[in-house]
Parts: C-alpha cells; structure tokens; sequence
C-alpha cells in the first residue's frame, strides 16, 4: 500500500498512447490520439518517455514491482484513464497520472545513512520474520530503498532513498564505488596472503579485481584489516578472506566513497546531508564519465587512496574497539 495522506500536486497535459514494452494496446477508456510507440532515438519527447511503473518508482511512492502491482489493481489512472498495463509509455513531464486518484509527481529526494546491525536483513519482509534493516526505519516517512546489500552477519553502512538514479549509480560494478570494510580474520595473515588479496583471487565467479588492503593490527591469532573494493559480488569478502584459507570472524563496512559512518551508533541512522549527496552523485558520474574509478590522473588517485588508508587507519581503532560486539 502507498503511504496514506500523500499529496501528489497535479501535472498537466495529453496522455501520449502509446504501446507498451510488449506491444499491448492500453486498455480503457477512448482510443487515443496519435498513437506512438515506445521512444525512438531522436525522438524529443521520447528522451522523456518512460514505462508507467517506472514514472511511479521514480516518484518515489514504492518499487516498480510494488508499483506494476498497484497498476494492475487498476489504481492508476493516465489522463482520466485506467491503465492496467505497467509497461505502457508515457510521458511524465506531461501525462497526467493519478495515483488512487491523487496526481503524482516526484517527491522530494530523501537518503538516509543506516548503521546497520548483524542479524538485521537487508530484505522488506522476511517470512521466517527475522528483524529487517526496515524495523530500523519505521519513522522515515517515505518509501526507501536500500542500495546494495549487507549480509546478514555483516554490519555497517548502508544507504536508504527513494531516488533511483543514486541508487543505480552507487550500485552499478560500471561506476567502481569503492567499498570499505574492516575484517577481523579467523587466522594471522602472513605477507603473502595479504598480497594475493591485494593483487586479486580467483572466486567461483572469477578473480577479482585489485583491492587497497592495509593490516591494521594482528594479535596471536587473528588479523584486524582495512580492504577495500569495487566490486559488488555477493559475499566477495568473506569469499576473499576464503580463498587465501582464512575466514571473517567479523566484517563491518565503514565507507561507501568518501561517505563514512563516522560516529553514527549501531542500529542508528541519519540523513546524508547534501554535500555527501552531491559527493556521491559527482564521484559516481565521474566514474562512469572515465569508465573507470573517479579521480583525475592516477598519481592524484593514488594520494586519495593514501589519504583515505591514513583516515581508515585513524578511525579503525576506534571502530573496533567501540563496536567489538557489533
Ligand atoms: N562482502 C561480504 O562478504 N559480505 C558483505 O555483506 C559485504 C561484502
């Protein structure tokens, strides 16, 4: 269900009919005039074209699968019309699109940083009913989403909006956001282990890319490390720590980018303000602008690198002293 009680100010114009994805006539209502297809290159106003269950995920109201649900209850109306189809176009700049009767437009951006904790879920629901990371966020008053995913036995940052596009681009291997988790291993690394994690390891899905590992501390029989990647592959710490015949004990994710997790407290979250919006938006973009990670020549990217080792350092003793228990 929509959240109760939004508002949805009202846009204004012809509903452009189109076909949907799969080539389905809309149903309802009159035939519509100048009909046309899905958006073609060149074509101006398809540039703004998009599917209806996207408009309405876009609009920050649920998911699009939540949201093809919602249209195909017949809860959504385009231009006075139901529309029971989610993959027809339309053109939000100017189709007006009623959500239970109420006009929908983009919301207001909202992202929120969570500490999550082990033992939460990074799902909505779960059916055996095991806490999820969304218990922790009941009072944000919108539909969020988390970007990426935490293991369960993972604790750490994570990142929760309603803007797709961010969500996409912190999300998408393509744009190389680093990651930064420390690890406590379940074995002292020797050097060589170390390096091979450094250099990449073959995983079951293939080797994996160069990782920024630092050691921060080893004790008789376990290591305490900083590793940082960009890569997103389910599991890839654990199966890292894995393949050079050690495990995780413990793995917390400290950073996404730039952003840290500061002094949020376990099982806390807190508004990203708009300068680490707008920090994380420009790295991404300028990641996928290079092709590669963000950052201008590689001398300047490895003196970031550098500082941001010398930063985790600093913060890593903390971290772990204060969250041992995490
Ligand atoms: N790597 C893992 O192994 N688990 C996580 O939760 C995140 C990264």
């Amino acid at each position: 269900m929509p959240p109760s009680g939004r508002e949805f100010p009202a846009r204004t114009g012809r509903f452009s009919p189109g076909r949907s994805k799969t080539g389905d006539r809309r149903e309802q209502g009159p035939p519509p005039t100048g009909a046309k297809s899905a958006p073609r290159s060149g074509d101006a106003e398809g540039a703004t074209r998009k599917t209806l269950d996207r408009v309405l995920s876009r609009a920050g109201v649920g998911s699009r699968t939540v949201a093809a649900e919602w249209i195909r209850e017949g809860r959504v109306r385009v231009n006075g019309r139901v529309v029971r189809d989610p993959d027809v176009w339309v053109d939000p700049e100017n189709d007006r699109v009623l959500l239970d009767g109420r006009v929908l437009r983009p919301r207001d951006r909202l992202y929120v940083l969570l500490y999550k904790p082990r033992g939460y879920l990074c799902t909505r629901e779960d059916p055996e009913k095991r806490p999820t990371i969304y218990d922790l966020v009941a009072d944000v008053k919108s539909w969020v989403f988390n970007v990426g995913r935490l293991d369960l036995d993972t604790s750490g940052l994570l990142i929760l909006t309603n803007d797709t596009d961010l969500g996409e681009l912190l999300t998408n291997p393509a744009y190389k956001v680093s990651k930064t988790y420390l690890v406590k291993s379940s074995t002292r690394l020797d050097d060589e282990q170390i390096q091979r994690l450094r250099d990449g390891v073959t995983l079951s899905d293939g080797v994996t890319q160069p990782a920024e590992v630092v050691r921060l501390r080893d004790s008789e029989k376990y290591t305490h490390l900083a590793i940082t990647i960009r890569e997103g592959r389910n599991r890839q710490v654990r199966r890292m720590l894995e393949a050079v015949d050690s495990k995780v004990l413990k793995l917390v994710r400290t950073h996404i980018g730039p952003i840290s997790i500061g002094k949020l407290q376990i099982g806390q979250h807190r508004p990203l303000s708009a300068e680490e919006v707008k920090t994380l938006k420009d790295l991404a973009e300028a990641a996928a602008g290079t092709g590669g990670v963000a950052g201008g020549s590689s001398s300047s990217k490895t003196s970031a690198a550098k500082q941001r080792m010398h930063q985790i350092r600093e913060e890593s003793s903390e971290r772990w002293s204060s969250h041992e228990d995490d």
